[in-house]
């Protein structure tokens, strides 16, 4: 067996790992934990540690670690039939199998998924299919995309430019030209702090709407958002906000694609997001809790208006020029059917929202006193606390302070692992949808702890 100190120097040698301080990393100055097993919502590594995974990975594996009936499903399907592709009408009976489970869950205006790999790949074939709509209606020149700013939806070149932080921006040559953002759905960091929640959400809709009639509500064509914000800074939308939304976005025509890639599957306690806020959208993005990450599958489930226009282009212009090698991987097809029938078992919709409720309750508890918290966020199991140095006039930290980054290596010492979210001094908790509330109160008592360290 290879020891340890061998693995490290392979990494810092070989391994090219993504969002990572690289110089820093190369010359071994961060940290590099080698992740040997996990079983519920605990993670193992190599150094012997049992870390309590409040972030489920990447909010990714939601039925938890070490779940046997998906590993299964996993080397049955290896051994039966590990590939085959689904270009030109084949299938398997894993994918479509999947496809059915899916649409079942889907709101009801929804009519077929195309299946790829990862959301980013997924929200780059929404895109195309915008675009395509478009120019199948008509109107070539209908083709930008409005994203929100601390939006996120993934890191390729389309899907780096719809999201909304500097991070994924800086240094790429990105947001491409068709790309505008509108100001994020975050009540806690409006500009205005005399602003009601009501008369935000209202400026959230005459944002939009002017940045609509600046471009040319000709030149627009879809709108992208996830249900609740989640790499952003897990922010549930104010309320009233998808319905303001929606009402602009129905006056210009255009079109609108949820990002459930965090939010579909339970997180909210609502099987989509789209289900818990009432939004009507024409796409919908998933993939993380479509298989809980035991495999890479991802989604793009298209509304009955957009595929019809779809089978109108196919008609005239002949077969769909997208798709990839592994689309509808019936290995990763097998591990979402397992996982979509486990997550109905054991109850994780019902379960994210009781136990979301009650670690929101229980941060709330511990630290809704504190004189550098200045927010306490969160919907089903997805939650957040906000630091701030001053709350009385919501003076955020100088970022360079890095206090998220110094919260989380010190919950960290304390067993759990909960996330440094990229902007700003914000901790996210996205936990397995199958944690229990004594789990809970491990997390609350370890970071209360750490917040006590650190401030
Ligand atoms: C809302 C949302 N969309 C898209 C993505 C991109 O997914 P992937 O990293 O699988 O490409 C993510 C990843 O975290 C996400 O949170």
């Amino acid at each position: 067996m290879l020891t340890n100190d061998q693995l490290d120097k392979w990494d810092r040698e070989n391994f090219f790992h993504p969002s990572t301080h690289l110089a820093q990393h190369a010359r071994g100055e961060s940290p590099n934990r080698i992740v040997t097993g996990g079983s519920g919502v605990f993670i193992e590594d190599r150094d012997g540690n049992k870390l309590l995974d409040a972030f489920a990975g990447l909010y990714c594996v939601n039925v938890g670690y070490g779940r046997t009936e998906i590993s299964d499903a996993i080397a049955e399907q290896a051994k039966e039939l590990a590939y085959y592709h689904a270009y030109v009408g084949h299938g398997t009976e894993a994918s479509i199998t999947l496809a059915k489970m899916v649409m079942e869950r889907a709101p009801k205006n929804m009519s077929k998924v195309y299946f790829g790999l990862g959301g980013s790949d997924a929200n780059e074939t929404n895109i195309k299919l915008v675009w395509y709509y478009n120019n199948i209606l008509g109107r070539p020149e209908k083709k930008k995309i409005i994203s929100r700013w601390r939006g996120y939806h993934g890191s390729g070149l389309m899907t780096g430019s719809l999201t909304g932080l500097e991070l994924f921006h800086k240094k790429f040559d990105l947001p491409l030209d068709k790309v505008h953002h509108t100001i994020a759905p975050d009540y806690f960091r409006r500009d205005d702090l005399s602003m009601s929640e009501a008369d935000f959400v209202a400026h959230c809709a005459d944002e939009l709407e002017a940045l609509i009639t600046r471009e040319g509500p000709d030149t627009i064509a879809a709108f992208i958002g996830e249900p609740a914000l989640g790499t952003g800074g897990l922010t549930p939308p104010p309320a009233g906000y998808w319905a303001a939304i929606q009402k602009v976005l129905k006056k210009y025509d255009i079109l609108l694609i949820a990002d459930e890639v965090v939010t579909g599957f339970g997180r909210l306690g609502s099987m989509f997001g789209s289900l818990h806020y009432d939004i009507e959208p024409d796409f919908i993005t998933i993939a993380k809790g479509l298989t809980s990450a035991y495999a890479p599958l991802s989604g793009s489930i298209v509304s009955d208006r957009v595929w019809k226009v779809l089978e109108q282009g196919t008609d005239e212009f002949g077969a769909i020029g997208h798709g990839w090698t592994y689309s509808a991987h019936p290995i990763g097809a097998a591990a979402g059917i397992a996982n979509l029938k486990l997550v109905d078992s054991l109850g994780l919709v019902d379960n994210a929202g009781k136990t979301g409720a009650y670690l929101k309750n229980a941060l709330k508890d511990a630290l809704g006193e504190h004189a550098n918290v200045g927010d306490i966020r969160g919907e089903g199991l997805l939650c957040a606390v906000e630091f701030v140095e001053d709350r009385s006039d919501r003076k955020f930290f100088d970022p360079s302070k890095k206090i998220g980054y110094a919260l989380a290596a010190a919950l960290l010492k304390e067993g759990v692992i909960g996330r440094a979210m990229p902007q700003g001094d914000i901790i996210g908790f996205a936990p397995p949808l199958c944690i229990s509330e004594s789990e809970v109160d491990h997390v609350v008592s370890a970071f209360k702890k750490a917040v006590d360290s650190v401030l």
